[in-house]
């Protein structure tokens, strides 16, 4: 017998990727940074007047809202601050989807999204991706009912970006709100941020956890129309950014430049792994992420296991349509080094 309500009752919960104990694991399994954030936010800490924290952090972030507002050319009251995106994506749900109502998204994608569903009471509307993993031409037919539709672009765990041709489409066709999850967009080609302007049922939502090195931080950006920033606005705990992380992510804004130097290194190793690779046999789906998501030579269960067993963390989902792959975050040159030894012994 539980005393939970039946809903969280009957639900497993959201499983995040595994966290390393002891071992010293090469941890490539949750898309995090291989590089430090900005050598500024070091000062940053160590001169924060550390009394300041008997005070609650100003509710709004509006310190930070006001350096996002100048970094990506938009109103401050255009925007919102989370405790991650995560927070941000469960704000989502709790202002535009009633208990017993629908959420759409793509399957396969980021795996949190169906937990957020059974949390808010809400029913599951998935939309396949094709072949491909390409959303389908009839996305908003298939998702009609919904009030809410989460889609990730770039995709997780699949790595590619949507055309913004598909994308705009959804958004003309589909009823409700079309939340554009940009968790990985600087590393992508192109963005949705101009898509504010053309559709008043779009938000696009940002993280600092992959491009800008904080993961450990817990800060999340979103982007949207006046109107809907205020309805997001009313649902959020009143102190959902912590003091720290206001000042930390403000500072991480004016530096950058550090973090796009960093998605470049990135994008170039990136490039090479996916090269050799394929060139092992792997099927490795073209990335717009910082991670590759490959379908190797052997059972992919087997590989997760064997790298896994070589101190290499990547990630495997027992999922449908993507059990056949694993995902594996790129990490540095000398990181990468070592897990494309390993995967050479492994498909040999
Ligand atoms: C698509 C997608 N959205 C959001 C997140 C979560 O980001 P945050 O750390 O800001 O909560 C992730 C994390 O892996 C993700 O893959």
């Amino acid at each position: 017998m539980s005393y939970a309500r039946d809903t969280i009752a009957r639900i497993s919960g959201y499983v995040p990727g595994e966290q390393p104990g002891e071992r010293p694991f090469v941890k490539l399994n949750t898309n995090e940074n291989p590089y430090a954030p900005a050598p500024r936010l070091a000062s940053v800490l160590r001169e924060f007047p550390w009394e300041r924290l008997r005070l609650y952090s100003e509710p709004s972030a509006k310190m930070l809202r006001q350096a996002a507002a100048e970094v990506y050319g938009l109103l401050m009251e255009q925007i919102i601050c989370g405790n991650g995106s995560d927070d941000l994506l469960t704000i989502a749900l709790r202002t535009f989807v009633d208990q017993g109502g629908s959420l759409a998204y793509t399957e396969p994608s980021y795996s949190l999204y169906p937990v957020l569903a059974d949390l808010q009471g809400a029913k599951h509307c998935p939309v396949e991706l094709d072949a491909n993993f390409e959303l389908p031409e009839n996305a908003a037919a298939l998702a009609q009912g919904a009030s809410l539709f989460l889609l990730a672009r770039p995709n997780a765990p699949s790595g590619n970006s949507f055309p913004l041709a598909s994308v705009k489409k959804l958004c003309r066709e589909f009823a409700g709100v079309v939340w554009i999850d940009e968790a990985y967009a600087d590393f992508a080609e192109d963005n949705c941020l101009a898509l504010l302007e053309e559709f008043p049922n779009v938000v696009v939502s940002r993280t600092f956890s992959k491009s800008f090195s904080l993961a450990g931080l817990r800060l999340g950006l979103a982007f949207s129309s006046l109107e809907i920033i205020r309805e997001l606005e009313k649902v959020k705990d009143s102190y959902n950014v912590d003091m720290l992380s206001q000042h930390l992510g403000k500072a991480a804004l004016e530096e950058i430049d550090h973090m796009l130097a960093n998605v470049e290194k990135i994008k170039a190793t990136r490039q090479a792994c996916s090269e050799q690779l394929s060139a092992l046999g792997c099927q490795v789906l073209p990335s717009q992420a910082n991670f590759l998501f490959l379908r190797p030579p052997k059972p992919a269960a087997e590989v997760f296991a064997a790298l896994r067993e070589r101190g290499y963390l990547v990630r495997y989902f027992a999922l449908p349509r993507v059990s056949d792959y694993i995902r594996i975050s790129i990490g540095s040159d000398e990181q990468m080094r070592g897990l494309l030894a390993s995967m050479r012994e492994i498909c040999a």
